[in-house]
């Protein structure tokens, strides 16, 4: 029966490009799900967009001294193109930066604040002094409370998931200057989780929810087990959706405050665009609204979502969150900062036209209910062994003898033998398998199945043998081709959530487009007698992946790991001491300050740690007066790198930024370029370098 559903998946921050641990995790999953669906005859909306807020962004363009705005521009282009590039088929793929989502978002906390569902409270927030700024969320890390991960976020730890307020951390200091921070009284706005924990107890617990994922379900079980307290939904920075209250001004919401009301929203634009009601995708008790997240998620979509969306009243509630584990690359934790990750645009430059290849790797070896890892010999080996060995070598000999000996036509059979009965009884149980395990969400299962419906298909070829019955029973041998052509034709259907590039290419093959997922199980010929496949020699469906193709990867990733030891050592200088007077001597490199603060005590000093490119050293430098320790941050810089260490109060300072002032006396760095990528604030460069 058809029936609606509203699909969502995680919002990604737009702080980088999209890698396949994203796509593993959670977009992949979400495709097939919504592919197959449709397929089945379901109304979908399939729903994403760009999360870009939140303090991920803000501290990104800081580092490259452009605005967070450039930053979301940048990167909601490039993950846009990467999901349109993998055939992610959302019906939709917003951004929260949208006018449509700031107003959904404005008016959704100010129907909630009406309704008295916030408790206002001023209470002591974090606060670094010097950076003259609230620490909330990623500018703050600390030991967490529950698990002792020492790198734990202001509101959430990655290491075990736990959500929690600022305030708990243990050890807190401050991301921008490495400061402890001290406590500043400031007003904010809270959602009362615990005023809602008996209805979270009622629906998760005591609800249908048990056959939610097992993961997902323990650790919604055991927070609310904890005991749930008040969050707040605001905080004081300058980047995000306004507050739109009284008292709110220079205040924003809180980023997983507004990020899942973008799924609402990304709806509210796609229904407007397609001359649909939005209000049917979230309000009707008959629409089955599914999550699919990435494990940190779990507690944003299974607690504070939901009760979001149940203080207000009139929304249904999600009917699963399918969250997933994490992938692993190569036996390490995925990680942006320090490049190890595969990132998508670059896959597709060295694997052109391969989306499928990676959509299958990814599939088969989800991280569904563990970790998983991911190697370039495993993805070789899937393609290899199983899309070239098996599926692209079945489809290929049927096109080719079919080609051979009907100039492409579809046979006509005659007798059936029981092995073709069988094997098109075994053809029509498929459906029925792969749609019970994607309906349980389980996508590596499912595409399992669908490898063994190609294995089936070859090893009947194998088995009957037609190119050596062609010349004595050719006959035989039309219905031989007519049997395999039928299941070339339920490959062409059943792949399309799985791998849609080959699914459209094999449907190009057969020249056939018409049928329907249930057709493959009640119809007794896919296709007819008669019927012509595409003219000319048919393309091969995959390519072998060569073992070069793999070590260039790994060689990648060894880059990676070398330049990440390199990062962590001091080198020590590269020419000998020198004075300044051996000024032709000066070791000069471009650096970039990675952290500064300010020298306690002092009026001039800050100290800043500079990547010069081959190390990260310290250099004390006397421009406090002149620069806020925040301004600095991301800046590029050149540096005198082999003057002699001297210690400054105490610290150590090795090497020196070259200070140069402009026309106006103002002091500036001598900037090493003035078009870097990301325009970095061009300074103009007078002659006399200045020493400080
Ligand atoms: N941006 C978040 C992340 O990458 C996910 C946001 S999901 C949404 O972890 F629900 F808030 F949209
Ligand atoms: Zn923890």
């Amino acid at each position: 029966m058809s029936k609606r559903y509203t699909i969502t998946a995680a919002l990604p921050y737009t702080n980088g490009p999209i890698h396949i641990g994203h796509l593993a995790g959670v977009y992949v999953p979400a495709d097939i799900y919504s592919r197959y669906l449709r397929l089945t005859g379901n109304d979908v909306a399939f729903i994403c967009g760009s999360d870009e807020h939140g303090v991920p962004i803000t501290i990104k363009a800081k580092k490259e001294g452009v605005t967070p705005q450039d930053i979301v521009d940048k990167y909601h282009a490039i993950i846009k193109t990467s999901f349109e590039d993998f055939g992610i088929s959302f019906d939709n793929y917003s951004r929260t930066s949208a006018k449509i989502h700031h107003k959904t978002a404005s008016e959704f906390f100010k129907n909630l604040y009406d309704k008295n569902e916030f408790v206002e409270e001023v209470s002591e927030q974090l606060y670094d002094a010097d950076a003259n700024q609230f620490l909330a969320d990623r500018f703050v890390i600390g030991t967490c409370p529950k698990c002792g991960y020492e790198e734990a976020y202001g509101d959430q730890c990655e290491n075990c998931g736990t959500s929690h307020n600022a305030t708990d951390l243990i050890n807190p200091k401050s991301a921008i200057t490495g400061n402890a921070p001290t406590l500043k009284e400031t007003k904010h706005w809270f959602l009362p989780l615990n005023k809602h924990e008996a209805f979270l107890k009622e629906w998760i617990l005591k609800g249908h929810k048990k056959d939610w994922k097992p993961n997902v379900y323990g650790q919604v079980k055991s927070w609310i087990d904890d005991g749930l307290r008040p969050r707040a939904v605001t905080r004081d920075l300058d980047w995000g959706i306004p507050v739109p209250v009284e008292g709110g001004e220079g205040k924003v919401l809180y980023v997983w405050f507004d990020a899942p009301i973008g799924y609402i929203s990304a709806t509210k634009e796609w229904a407007k665009r397609v001359g649909k009601n939005w209000e049917d995708y979230w309000k009707d008790k008959n629409t089955k609204l599914v999550h699919f997240i990435g494990k940190d998620n779990i507690v944003f979509h299974c607690i504070i979502f939901p009760s979001i969306l149940k203080a207000e009243g009139s929304y249904i509630l999600p009917e699963n969150v399918p969250a997933n584990e994490f992938l692993n690359l190569e036996g390490n934790k995925l990680s942006t900062s320090k490049n190890w990750a595969v990132w998508l645009p670059d896959y597709l430059i060295d694997f052109p036209n391969q989306q499928d290849v990676l959509r299958y790797a990814l599939t088969a070896n989800a991280p569904e209910t563990k970790d998983n890892d991911f190697t370039w010999k495993d993805f070789q080996a899937r393609n290899n062994n199983e899309l070239v060995a098996i599926f692209g070598n079945f489809i290929n000999r049927v096109a080719v003898l079919t080609n051979k000996y009907y100039g492409s036509e579809v046979p006509e059979p005659s007798d059936y033998k029981t092995i073709d009965e069988e094997t098109l009884a075994a053809l029509k149980a498929y459906p029925a398998v792969i749609s019970s395990s994607i309906e349980r969400y389980r996508f590596r299962e499912a595409s399992q199945e669908l490898m063994n419906l190609a294995r089936l298909g070859n090893k009947y070829l194998a088995d009957e043998e037609p190119w050596k019955k062609v010349k004595d029973n050719p006959e035989r041998v039309k219905t031989i081709m007519f049997v395999a052509l039928q299941i070339a034709s339920a490959l062409s259907v059943l792949s399309e959530p799985f791998l849609p590039f080959t699914s459209h290419k094999l449907k190009g093959i057969l020249n056939s487009f018409n049928n329907s997922w249930s057709d493959v199980s009640s119809s007794d010929i896919l296709i007819p007698s008669g019927h012509t496949l595409q003219e000319g020699k048919a393309e091969l469906l995959f390519k072998p992946i060569e073992d070069s193709e793999i070590e260039k990867q790994l060689e990648k990733l060894e880059a990676s790991k070398k330049a990440n030891e390199a990062a962590k050592k001091t080198v020590e200088p590269q020419k000998e001491e020198i004075t300044f007077d051996d000024f032709t001597k000066l070791d000069l490199r471009v650096g970039t300050i990675i952290e500064a603060e300010k020298m306690p005590k002092t009026k001039k000093l800050l100290v800043l740690k500079v990547d010069t490119g081959i190390d990260i050293r310290t250099i004390v430098s006397g421009i406090a007066e002149s620069f806020k320790p925040e301004e600095v941050i991301g800046k590029r810089v050149t540096v005198l790198i082999n003057l002699a260490p001297r210690k400054l109060r105490g610290t150590e300072s090795q090497g020196m930024i070259l200070m140069t002032e402009d026309e106006t006396g103002n002091l500036v760095f001598v900037n090493p370029d003035t078009s870097t990528s990301h325009n970095n604030g061009i300074e103009e460069i007078s002659n006399g370098l200045k020493i400080s």
